[in-house]
This record gives structure tokens, C-alpha cells and sequence, in this order.
């Protein structure tokens, strides 16, 4: 289950209601799937070949579907990033910018971990949500953000995009956001 870590403060806030009402309050979707519907061979792999991505698709079909008639998505994905991904260093610096898209960026955690870390209102400032295995989130289009791995460096997401265009990165210049 997701936890939010507040960067100023460093306030924690956990339990489902309490993350979801926080994260809708600073306009950020957040459900949360079955991950256990998952068949165990790949609840803990995170090299996939192609047949397993569309399998774990599969799995979340009716999920998918019913994320993307809500909002919109008309494709969608799986990425599996870890330490046997090539380059896996430069890409986290690479992703380890704050930057924008022109539309919402929609993760469903199947396995392994992840942090959005997210500009909030001014009250709030910058703060982090803690991904696991379940959790779905939308960062909503033209709000700074990025995403790293967890201390274990990996896992498997379902990504949905609207058009796959819309999901280039703009880099935001902040000089209010701090390592
Ligand atoms: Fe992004």
C-alpha cells in the first residue's frame, strides 16, 4: 500500500483513506488493484520477455479497461526496469528530474517498488509516494514530478497513455526543490 512522505516536514501518512485523501486533495489519482491476481512465476521477476508483458496484461485486463473507458487512455503497456536493465544508473539520473507532460502519467505497480516524487500545493512543497505491488496513480498533466526505483531497484508497471506523444518530458527548472 502506498506511503506519502512529506520532504519538509518529513511527515509520513499511511493507511489507504488517509493516502488517497491526500493525494486527492493535491489532485492525484490513487486506486488500487488485485496485485495478487498476479500467477507467482512473475510476482518476482523483473526480466520479462514479451509474452510474459502481455500476460501480466492479461491478468489486468478488466482493470485496464475500466481505468482507460473512465479517463481516456487508449494504449497501454508493461516496463520492467532493475539492475540486469542496461544502463539502469543513467537512466534513474536521466528520470531523476523534475519535469512535466502535457498528459497525466499512469502507473499500476505489479511488482517491486517506486517513488513518484511530486510538487505539491504551497502549504506542502515536495512530497514522495512510496509505491508497491497494487497501487495505481496518475500524476495529473503539467504538474512537476519525477519517479526513482526503491532500495531494491526494481519493478514491473503497466503504463496507459492517451497518445504516446503526450508523454514527453519538459524539464521544470525549480529552484525550490531540493535532493
Ligand atoms: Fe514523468
Amino acid at each position: 500500500m502506498a506511503e506519502i512522505r512529506i520532504r519538509n516536514t518529513g511527515e509520513r501518512i499511511s493507511g489507504e483513506e488517509k493516502v488517497k485523501a491526500f493525494l486527492e486533495n493535491q489532485g492525484v489519482l490513487y486506486e488500487h488493484w488485485d496485485a495478487g491476481k498476479l500467477p507467482e512465476n512473475l510476482r518476482n521477476k523483473f526480466v520479462l520477455s514479451d509474452e510474459e508483458k502481455k500476460e501480466i496484461l492479461n491478468v489486468f485486463d478488466s482493470e485496464i479497461r475500466d481505468l482507460a473507458s473512465r479517463r481516456g487512455y487508449l494504449t497501454w503497456d508493461v516496463i520492467a526496469l532493475s539492475d540486469a536493465t542496461p544502463n539502469l544508473d543513467e537512466l534513474l539520473k536521466k528520470f531523476e528530474q523534475v519535469h512535466t507532460h502535457t498528459e497525466d502519467e499512469v502507473r499500476a505497480i505489479a511488482a517491486g517498488n517506486g517513488i513518484f516524487i511530486i510538487k505539491g500545493s504551497e502549504d506542502v512543497g515536495y512530497f514522495d509516494v512510496e509505491l508497491t505491488a497494487g497501487d495505481v496513480i496518475s500524476v495529473p498533466e503539467e504538474k512537476p514530478h519525477f519517479f526513482t526505483l526503491m532500495e531494491d531497484r526494481q519493478i514491473v508497471a503497466v503504463r496507459l497513455f492517451i497518445e504516446t506523444e503526450g508523454w514527453i518530458a519538459h524539464p521544470f527548472e525549480d529552484p525550490e526543490f531540493k535532493k
